[in-house]
C-alpha cells in the first residue's frame, strides 16, 4: 500500500493493514447470519424493489401522460451520442457539496438520459513513488475511493450519484463507517461489496490514481470544476461560481445539454 498523506503522515487508514478489510468485520461477526439478513440485507433489497417500482411508475406515466412525445422515445435516445458532463471534486469539500446540490443533481433529474456523467477527483500523485495525497488528508483519499468504488460497482448513475450526494451532504463525517453504512442502506448499496472494492489492493487505490491523473491531464485544480463536452462550463470555489460563460443556473446547464444533444448524430 503506497498511500501517503498530505497531513498527519502517521495516521493510518483502516485498510493500511493488508490482512484487514477497511471496516473491520467485528459488527458483522457479532450478529448471527439470520439476524444480519433481517437487519441489513432485507432492508437493502426492499429499498431496491421500492426504487425499481418508482422508476417503473415514472416511466409508464411518462408515456401515458405525454401523448405529444414519440412512443419509441427510448429507442431514439439509444441512437444518439450522449453529452459528456464531468465534475472534478474532493470528497471533503463544501464547494463540491454545493455544486452537486445546486447544479448537478437538479440538472441530472432533467437530462440524465442524455449525458455521460463522470465524477473525477483532485489530488496529487508523487511522480517518484506513485503515492497519492489529498488536500483534506487521508480521510478524504478514502472518501474519494469509496465514491469511486460505488460508481464502479453500481454503474447506474441514479444509484451512485444519490449515494455521493448523501455522503457529501455530511462531508465533515467522511469517511466514518456510520455515514457510509447509512448512505449505502438508503441507496440500496451493498456495504460488503463496497468494502471489498475499497480493500482490494489494485482496485480502490488504482481507481483513485487514474481519477486524479484524469483531472491533472485536463489541468483542473479547483473543486468543484464542471466540464461540459470537454470544456470548463463552471467552477464553484469559496462558495461562489466562477468562469460560467453560459450561466450557473440549472436552466442554463439543462439548455446547453439539450442543445449539444440535439446536435449529436442520429
Ligand atoms: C463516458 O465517458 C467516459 C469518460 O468520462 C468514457 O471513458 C466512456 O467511454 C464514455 N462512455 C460513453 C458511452 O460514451
Ligand atoms: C494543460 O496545460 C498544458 C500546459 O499548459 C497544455 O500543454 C495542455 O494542452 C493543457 N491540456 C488541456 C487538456 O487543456
Amino acid at each position: 500500500m503506497t498511500l501517503r498523506y498530505a497531513s498527519s503522515p502517521d495516521e493510518k487508514l483502516p485498510f493500511s493493514d493488508p490482512t484487514a478489510l477497511p471496516y473491520e468485520q467485528s459488527r458483522r461477526a457479532s450478529h448471527p447470519p439470520r439476524e444480519r439478513w433481517i437487519k441489513r440485507i432485507l432492508p437493502a433489497i426492499l429499498t431496491l424493489l421500492a426504487l425499481f417500482a418508482l422508476f417503473r411508475t415514472a416511466f409508464v406515466c411518462n408515456h401515458r401522460y405525454e401523448p405529444g412525445k414519440p412512443f419509441s422515445r427510448m429507442d431514439v435516445l439509444e441512437e444518439r451520442e450522449k453529452v459528456p458532463l464531468e465534475i472534478h471534486v474532493m470528497s471533503k469539500c463544501p464547494d463540491a457539496r454545493d455544486c452537486l446540490q445546486k447544479l448537478i443533481l437538479p440538472t441530472m433529474v432533467e437530462v440524465s438520459d442524455k449525458v455521460n456523467f463522470t465524477m473525477s477527483f483532485i489530488g496529487s500523485i508523487d511522480p517518484d513513488s506513485d503515492a497519492v495525497s489529498c488536500k483534506h488528508g487521508p480521510g478524504e483519499c478514502l472518501g474519494n475511493i469509496i465514491l469511486l468504488c460505488a460508481a464502479k460497482v453500481y454503474q447506474d448513475v441514479k444509484i451512485w450519484l444519490g449515494f455521493t450526494n448523501c455522503m457529501m451532504s455530511d462531508y465533515p463525517d467522511i469517511p466514518k463507517r456510520d455515514l457510509v453504512e447509512s448512505c449505502a442502506m438508503e441507496h440500496g448499496i451493498d456495504f460488503a461489496k463496497l468494502n471489498t472494492c475499497i480493500s482490494d489492493e489494485g482496485e480502490g487505490i488504482g481507481l483513485l490514481r487514474s481519477s486524479i491523473q484524469r483531472s491533472a491531464e485536463n489541468n483542473v485544480t479547483r473543486s468543484c470544476t464542471v466540464r461540459l463536452a470537454g470544456e470548463v462550463r463552471c467552477i464553484r470555489d469559496g462558495g461562489e461560481w466562477y468562469d460560467c460563460p453560459g450561466g450557473s443556473s440549472v436552466k442554463d446547464l439543462v439548455g446547453d445539454v439539450n442543445k449539444l444533444y440535439s446536435k449529436g448524430s442520429i
